[in-house]
């Protein structure tokens, strides 16, 4: 049944300026569709529930988004900007910019997205709440990359804030010295940024969806599988496995409920209920957990507003849950109209 918002809102949709989508994606293939297909899916949906929808795409000049207020006067601005002036972290900045201008906004608060993009930062606030993290070290730019006595292989090395498993593969795993060095500055190459080598966590990947402010709600745990993973081959989202459809064919990746037994699902609720309030998140996030045999969850990394394109893991897990796509959209929506900054 179709879900027909109670009451019809004026929404600005806030999207990078390439982003922005046609109205329909007749006789586009999946591979165009792809780069906007969340861009896509939160419109058509939006306007399908009785909201006016206005798009607008930013890339790096602030002046869009004043004029846009100034002339919309949005109830709310739906965020799904996920950089500005091609800088991931500056996607913090443009929320607090709206912030200042007192509009509310979908998703995450500044803070929240200022601590979980760094996965060193984060991991050492979960450290201080005894939360179970991988350990880690950090290789910055330019820097002799040298391992501390206390790291020990194999360790997964990748940039400190990019997202989307840019710069991981399967030689993203390091067994000794030599490699780490190799891999670290390849990631300084490609990333112009830090590196981050971490204890590399055997065992299911698990992803936790939340959605809330003050009380959270959480959804099935999410699994990846990967079905037909060569011998000896580590099961890991590598960037390939990301985002080219034809070799999650080949090798059968299956994102799926991951059916934990009762016990360790409520385990792992009120850990990432614990972890999303220790990093002071707000509105939605998907949490990414490795799970080891001994049912020990070790925090990857948060993603604040993840994405939200139709089918992707955070949307499939809460729909599982009970709660549909445009249900959903709604949900965020009102937590953003009700987020308080100072609670
Ligand atoms: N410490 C680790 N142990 C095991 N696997 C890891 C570790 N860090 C990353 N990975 C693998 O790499 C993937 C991407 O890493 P992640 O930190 O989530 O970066 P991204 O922001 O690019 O998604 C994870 O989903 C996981 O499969
Ligand atoms: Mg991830």
């Amino acid at each position: 049944m179709k879900f027909i918002a109670k009451k019809p809102l004026c929404i600005i949709a806030l999207m990078h300026e390439d982003l922005v989508p046609p109205d329909s994606t007749d006789g586009l293939t999946d591979k165009e569709i792809q780069p906007w297909k969340m861009e896509y899916d939160v419109c058509v949906t939006l306007e399908g529930m009785g909201h006016t929808v206005h798009k607008i795409g930013l890339r790096s000049d602030l002046v869009v988004i004043r004029e846009a207020l100034d002339t919309i006067k949005p109830d709310i601005v739906f965020n799904m900007l996920e950089e500005f002036d091609g800088q991931f972290l500056f996607d913090q900045n443009v929320v607090s910019y709206l912030e200042l201008k007192k509009v509310p906004y979908t998703g995450c608060n500044p803070r929240g997205l200022t601590l979980a993009h760094d996965k060193a930062l984060c991991k050492k606030i979960l450290s201080y709440h005894r939360i179970p993290v991988p350990e880690f070290a950090v290789f910055q730019y330019g820097r002799k990359v040298k391992r501390p006595k206390r790291l020990k292989f194999p360790l997964l090395v990748k940039s400190l804030d990019a997202e989307g498993s840019i710069g991981i593969s399967h030689a993203s795993i390091c067994n000794d010295d030599e490699s780490l060095a190799e891999r670290a500055q390849f990631i300084h190459r490609q990333s112009d940024g830090p590196a981050i080598a971490e204890q590399y966590i055997k065992g299911r990947e698990i992803y936790s969806s939340v959605v809330g402010n003050e009380r959270l709600q959480t959804f099935v745990p999410w699994e990846l599988v990967i079905e037909n993973l060569p011998e000896g081959a580590p099961n890991i989202a590598t960037s390939k496995l990301k985002w080219d459809y034809e070799y999650q064919k080949k090798v059968g990746l299956k994102n799926q409920p991951a059916n934990l037994s009762p016990e360790l699902e409520r385990k792992l609720s009120r850990l990432a209920k614990r972890i999303y309030r220790a990093l002071y998140l707000s509105g939605y996030a998907r949490l990414d957990f490795r799970m080891t045999e001994e049912g020990e969850f070790y925090l990857l990394e948060a993603n604040p507003n993840p994405s939200l394109s139709y089918g992707e893991d955070f949307p499939e897990a809460v729909e599982h849950s009970g709660v549909p796509y445009d249900e959903l959209l709604q949900l965020i929506i009102n937590h953003g109209l009700h987020y308080h900054r100072n609670r």
